[in-house]
């Protein structure tokens, strides 16, 4: 068993879609535990900032300019496996080629509105939620 802490984003899509309740029940049936949870918008340099390896790509405005249209919600979620399997839940990058049951999958239809973000790694967790949640310990109590 690997008790870990992960950092997702509902985004903007998700807020306005109102899918909030339908996206974190999916997280909590599957048994992971809500941490920390905050509605926010976020501005160009929190999204520079979260987006740092990808701010010198070609999709990278338009992701900007979608992730500070209007609120988000940000998380923390604590189980075993948390990072794996919020990605599993999550789906494919691209809507239209999630699999079926997965969030993307049975909700999005794009590769930009595709409603959650979920920590790639570690690494890349420790990181983000240092960013959404200073002075949230990373790693889980127990
Ligand atoms: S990469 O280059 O393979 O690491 O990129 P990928 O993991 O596929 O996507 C990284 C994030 O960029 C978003 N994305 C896009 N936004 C706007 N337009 C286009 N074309 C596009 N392609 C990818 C994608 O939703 C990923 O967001 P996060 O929040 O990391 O899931």
């Amino acid at each position: 068993m690997s008790n870990e802490r992960t950092l997702v984003l509902i985004k903007p899509d998700g807020v306005r879609r109102g899918l909030v309740g339908e996206i974190l029940s999916r997280y909590e049936r599957k048994g992971l535990s809500l941490v920390a949870l905050e509605q926010r918008t976020a501005d160009g340099d929190l999204a520079d900032e979260h987006y740092a390896e990808h701010v010198e790509k070609d999709f990278y405005p338009p992701l900007r300019a979608f992730i500070t249209s209007g609120p988000l919600v940000a998380l923390v979620l604590e189980g075993d496996s948390a990072i794996e399997v919020v990605r599993l839940l999550n789906g494919r990058t691209d809507g239209r080629k999630a699999e079926a049951g997965s969030i993307r999958g049975d909700l999005a239809l794009s590769n930009r509105e595709n409603l959650v973000h979920g920590s790639d790694s570690a690494e890349s967790a420790a990181r983000e939620m240092a960013i959404w949640f200073p002075g949230l310990d990373p790693q889980p109590t127990a």
